[in-house]
């Protein structure tokens, strides 16, 4: 730390950080190796990965980032109203389901706003948004429209589309993020260093929904792409990791402890998340603030736990707090998981340019231009990207 940043905090009492958006500061630092055990083992194929080190991996990332996931709860209810068939001039079913999950006597509620293209003559895909902005982005009369999570073009494209909102698991809010499905179902996580906490909890409920949908007839519950922008991206990446039902995965601009690369150093840091937002992590993590390098993982190996499932993730090219290059460089280094089930990325070797989406890969990649969100332009490739699968 400098004297002039020693000096800040001696006088207001807050710590001061800086972020680098400069590249030739990025420090040399060396990831640590996906296929390498923490006993020294080199993994060879498939097999050994899911048998010996996804299972470490999964349990480091727990461990030591985003808490345990707990997975037991005594019985599930869902609650549905399904309306006659009119919506969006016709061309869309709303459900709206309300799922409560009960454990040792307490409950949770976790309602979803689900669109289902009405011409479907079968179960269709549907994107999953985690919405972490104002439940008016996911309006269900369609009064309100927005960008965030464009219903009618996904219905259009013949996909359905659903979201749940992050306050229904936990609220997004450092004194009150405890109040949701933390003390009501799983008290015990908030004992531990390793436990879960709102970005963990909201990824639990990204399952929840996940159970739902298997019920669901009008659903392929085999194709469900898990979305979210940002915090939100965070938690569709470590809900991914975490359920291997979900059949692919988008994460928006989601930066520091999403899909970028946390040795680089690059714009948001880990001390910095941690102290503005020290509700979404475990305990843990905090031992990390300022030693990146001293983590037992980095964020390419969150994205290799989803694999061989296709992965897009995007960036904007002003958002730099979110390290668009580190995020491009992540999906590369998860690279050599994916080929164990034999798949290529599809990736070029270096970042493409703005608004160059790359889409006809296992991975997608693009760097939009433009500011931190997710707009049209970036549900328009999701939508390419979901066909070919
Ligand atoms: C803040 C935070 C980011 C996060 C973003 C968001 O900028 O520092 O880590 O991704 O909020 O959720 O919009």
């Amino acid at each position: 730390m400098n004297r002039i940043a020693l000096f800040l905090i001696l006088l207001t009492g807050y710590p001061v950080f800086s972020q680098n958006y400069d590249e030739a500061k990025v420090p040399h630092y060396t990831l640590p190796d996906v296929l390498k055990t923490t006993s020294g083992k080199i993994i060879r194929n498939d097999e050994k990965w899911e048998k010996l080190r996804r299972p470490e991996v999964l349990k480091l990332f727990e461990d030591h980032v985003y808490g345990q996931m707990p997975t037991d709860y005594d019985s599930i209810r869902y609650a549905l109203t399904e309306d006659d068939g009119a919506d969006m001039a016709g061309k869309a079913i709303l459900k709206q389901v309300g799922i409560t999950v009960f454990r040792k006597g307490n409950s949770v509620q976790i309602n979803v706003v689900l669109f289902i293209p009405a011409q479907a003559k079968k179960p269709v895909p549907v994107f999953l948004l985690i919405n972490n902005r104002g439940k008016e982005n996911t309006d269900p009369t369609r009064t309100k429209k927005s960008e965030f999570w464009p219903a009618e073009m996904v219905i259009d494209s013949g996909f359905a589309i659903a979201a749940f909102h992050v306050s229904d698991l936990a609220p997004d809010n450092k004194d009150t993020y405890m109040t949701g499905v933390l003390q009501k179902l799983y008290s015990e996580q908030l004992k531990k260093e390793n436990g879960m906490k709102a970005i963990g909890a909201w990824a639990w409920g990204a399952s929840r929904v996940m159970d739902y949908f298997e019920t669901d007839k009008d659903i392929d519950a085999k194709k469900v792409i898990v979305v979210g922008h940002s915090r939100g991206g965070k938690t569709s990446l470590w809900a991914a990791a975490q359920d291997r039902r979900f059949a692919a995965c988008v994460t928006n601009c989601s930066g520091n402890t999403g899909a970028a690369l946390a040795r680089r150093q690059f714009g948001e840091r880990i001390s910095r998340i941690n102290a503005t937002f020290p509700h979404w992590f475990s305990n843990n993590y905090k031992k990390y603030n300022d030693k990146e390098n001293a983590l037992p993982v980095d964020q390419h190996m969150l994205i290799a736990l989803i694999a061989p499932r296709p992965v897009y993730a995007t960036n904007a090219s002003k958002d730099l707090w979110a390290d668009p290059r580190g995020t491009f460089l992540a999906l590369k280094a998860a690279e050599p998981v994916y080929e164990l089930y034999k798949i290529q990325s599809g990736l070029p070797k270096d970042p493409p340019g703005i608004d160059k989406p790359v889409i006809d890969s296992h991975f997608g990649y693009h760097n939009r231009e433009g500011e931190h969100n997710m707009t049209d332009y970036d549900w328009g490739n999701f939508i390419r990207f979901a066909r070919k699968f």
